[in-house]
């Protein structure tokens, strides 16, 4: 048995040897680029709480986009390093200092990512369509002026728009678009985005969902959602239950009884 201690000094228990992410120490930074903070630290909690699973998933393509200081797509190639066939790392970020911060936090921990400045995947859509396994994303999502979204530098970090949802809006027709039919997508919501609706949206496209990590700190209340493709080969919606059918709807009960909760929690405030 061993245990890991985070950045926020909590800590995990494991049965075997503790999982590799990124350590602070070794994660470079700039002033215009996102430090790693409590969503970060939630979006890697999802991506450990589901460790067996993604080892299992034998990615061949995974992808960040929005990477900031490398923190999490970092953590991820760490995760996934002891496997024999390494998949194949990519991340974006709109701000060309995030891109250059993430360069050196990946060398610093010894992995590798292709790296591109662009807006979302913008360039890579035509060559990676249908063929990424796993998409991880902590979007700008805090409700702002509309103004402020897209202004570049350390604001496009935050700034979400109404609702905050400006750019995750724009994310998740291009990650449908991306990711293969086994394809998961790791996304971080905040309860002012109205993950139930996303997650109603997604099922409109064929998606399963499922809230892998919930976190309320002192300012905000954050969701990690796992989304799949429903389909008889992806079994995630059957956790729970006997078939894919009759687990899909216990996970849409669940997750209903969760953000409806907490959406109407978070409105009332
Ligand atoms: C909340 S920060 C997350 C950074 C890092 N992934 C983490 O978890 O610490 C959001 C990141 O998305 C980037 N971003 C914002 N809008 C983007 C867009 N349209 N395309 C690509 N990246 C974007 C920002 O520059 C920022 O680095």
């Amino acid at each position: 048995m061993s245990v890991i201690w985070d950045a926020k000094g909590s800590f995990k228990i494991f049965d075997d040897m503790p999982p590799r992410i990124a350590q602070i120490r070794l994660v470079s930074s700039h002033p215009q680029v996102y430090a790693p903070c409590d969503d970060s630290y939630a979006l890697v909690d999802a991506l450990l709480a589901d460790r067996k699973k993604l080892i299992d998933h034998h990615p061949t393509i995974c992808m960040e986009v929005g990477s900031g200081s490398g923190y999490v797509i970092t953590s991820l190639a760490l995760i996934l390093k002891s496997e024999s066939n390494s998949p194949h790392f990519f991340a974006t970020d709109v701000n060309p200092h995030a891109t250059l911060v993430t360069r050196d936090t990946l060398e610093a921990h010894e992995v590798h990512a292709e790296l591109l400045t662009t807006n979302i995947t913008s360039g890579l859509e035509k060559r990676l369509a249908g063929m990424v396994d796993v998409m991880v994303v902590n979007p700008p999502y805090v409700p702002t002026p509309e103004e402020e979204v897209g202004n570049g530098g350390l604001s496009a970090a935050w700034a979400g728009g109404e609702n905050g949802r400006a750019v995750i809006d724009k994310i998740l027709p291009v990650a449908d678009n991306l990711l293969s039919e086994k394809g998961w997508l790791y996304m971080l919501f905040l309860a002012a985005n109205d993950p139930l609706q996303i997650c109603l949206e997604m099922r409109d496209r064929g998606y399963g969902s499922k809230i892998v990590v919930q976190r309320s700190t002192e300012e905000e209340t954050l969701h990690v959602i796992k989304f799949w493709r429903e389909s008889e080969n992806q079994m995630e919606g059957s956790e729970g239950g006997s078939t894919p059918k009759s687990g899909s709807q216990k996970g849409w009960n669940y997750i209903f009884s969760q953000l409806s909760r907490l959406t109407f929690r978070e409105t009332r405030q």
